[in-house]
C-alpha cells in the first residue's frame, strides 16, 4: 500500500545518503571533498548535515544500490534516477556535491547537488516524490526545531543555512530558493514565535523577502527583516566578517514595519520637496495599513523623523490615507 511504499523510499533514500556520504571520504569523492573544505566547512559540519558526493558516472549510485537489494524503480519513484528516451535509466545527481534534505522526524526525504565549477544548473534538486514536496519543507529545520533561540534565521540557501549553523547560529532554515510558501510559514509558526528573514542582498532577495512577509505574519510569526552589506548572502558575510558582525546584524534587525520604510524611502530623494512629499504620502498609505493605532503612531513618528517633519503633521497625513481607505 501507500504506506509501505513511503517507507521504502524513505529507507532508500537513508541508504543513498549514506552512501553519498561514504563516497566524499572516497578517493572518487576527492574532489568534492576539497570544495566543501575549501568552502570552509569543517569536519563536523560534514557530518552533522550528512553532506556527500555523487560521482561522475551515470550508475554509481544505481549499482551501489541494486547490490543492496532496491530496484530501479525504486529509484525513479525516489527520483534519484531519471529515464531516458531509450527507456535507459541512469543517476540523476552526478559529479556533485550532496545535501541531504531531511524532515523533522529525521527521515531523509530528498537531496540537493551541487556542482563544483560555475556550470548550470548550479544546483539540482530532487523533484516532488511521494515523501518529498518541496513547498512543505524547509531545510534543517530537523536541527533548527531544537534550538533555544526561540527566533528563527529564514535563508535562501543550503551554505547560508549550513555556515550559519558552523557558527553557532543553530536556528538558521532555508526555504531552498526565493519563493516562500505559505505552507513553509505555517510549518516554522509550529516551532518558533518569531522569523528573521536573512535573504540575499540582491533585487531577487529583497523582492522574495517582500513576498514572504505577509505569508509569515498571516501564519502568526512576528517578522523582522536583516539588512546586509559588504556581502551578497549570508555565508558570504559570516566568511568575510565574522560570526560576532552577524550577531549584531541579527540585533539591529528591523521589523518589517521599518524595512518597508526604508524600501519606500530608497525611491526617493528627500533634498527634493516634491520627492519627500511623494515619499511621506507613500509611507503614509503603509502605516494607515496597519491595524494597531499604537503602531501607526510608532511608524508614523519614524517616518516623520525620516523626513525631518513633525509627527503631528504625519499622523494629519496618515489619518487621511486611513479614511481615504474606508
Ligand atoms: P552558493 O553559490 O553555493 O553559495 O549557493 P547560494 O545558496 O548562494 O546560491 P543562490 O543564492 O544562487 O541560490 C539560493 C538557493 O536557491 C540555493 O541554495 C538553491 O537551493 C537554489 N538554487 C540556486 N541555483 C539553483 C538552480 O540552478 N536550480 C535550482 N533548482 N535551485 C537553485
Ligand atoms: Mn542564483
Ligand atoms: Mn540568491
Ligand atoms: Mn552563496
Ligand atoms: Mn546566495
Amino acid at each position: 500500500g501507500m504506506r509501505e511504499r513511503r517507507e521504502k523510499l524513505l529507507e532508500l533514500n537513508k541508504q543513498a545518503a549514506r552512501t553519498f556520504h561514504k563516497w566524499l571520504y572516497a578517493p572518487e569523492g576527492a574532489e568534492g571533498l576539497a570544495y566543501l573544505q575549501k568552502r570552509g566547512l569543517s569536519r563536523s559540519t560534514l557530518t552533522n548535515f550528512g553532506l556527500g558526493f555523487a560521482p561522475n558516472s551515470w550508475d554509481a549510485l544505481i549499482q551501489a544500490l541494486a547490490d543492496q537489494g532496491y530496484d530501479k524503480r525504486d529509484l525513479l519513484d525516489a527520483g534519484l534516477a531519471v529515464n531516458n528516451k531509450d527507456g535507459r535509466i541512469y543517476d540523476r545527481f552526478r559529479n556533485r556535491v550532496m545535501f541531504p534534505i531531511i524532515d523533522v522526524r529525521g527521515n531523509v526525504i530528498g537531496f540537493g547537488g551541487r556542482v563544483m565549477d560555475d556550470s548550470t544548473p548550479k544546483y539540482l534538486n530532487s523533484p516532488d516524490t511521494p515523501v518529498y514536496n518541496k513547498s512543505r519543507n524547509v531545510f534543517a529545520l530537523n536541527i533548527a526545531k531544537t534550538s533555544k533561540a526561540g527566533r528563527v534565521i529564514l535563508t535562501e540557501g543550503y551554505m547560508d543555512t549550513i555556515s550559519l549553523h558552523q557558527a553557532g547560529f543553530d536556528c538558521a532554515v532555508a526555504s531552498l530558493g526565493t519563493s516562500l510558501t505559505s505552507e513553509h510559514a505555517q510549518l516554522l509558526a509550529r516551532y518558533f514565535q518569531e522569523a528573521i528573514i536573512s535573504y540575499d542582498g540582491d533585487g531577487a532577495g529583497v523582492a522574495a523577502a517582500q513576498r514572504a512577509i505577509p505569508l509569515l505574519e498571516k501564519a502568526g510569526l512576528k517578522v523582522k527583516v536583516l539588512r546586509m552589506q559588504g556581502a551578497k548572502d549570508p555565508d558570504e558575510f559570516i566568511k568575510r566578517f565574522g560570526r560576532e558582525a552577524f550577531a549584531k546584524l541579527l540585533e539591529r534587525s528591523e521589523n518589517q514595519v521599518d524595512y518597508r520604510l526604508a524600501q519606500i524611502q530608497k525611491k526617493y530623494d528627500l533634498t527634493d520637496d516634491g520627492q519627500k512629499v511623494a515619499f511621506l504620502q507613500e509611507a503614509a498609505q503603509l502605516i494607515a495599513s496597519l491595524s494597531s493605532a499604537v503602531e501607526r503612531e510608532i511608524y508614523g513618528g519614524h517616518a516623520a523623523q525620516t523626513a525631518g517633519i513633525t509627527p503631528e503633521a504625519m499622523a494629519q497625513e496618515i489619518k487621511r490615507a486611513f479614511s481615504a481607505r474606508l
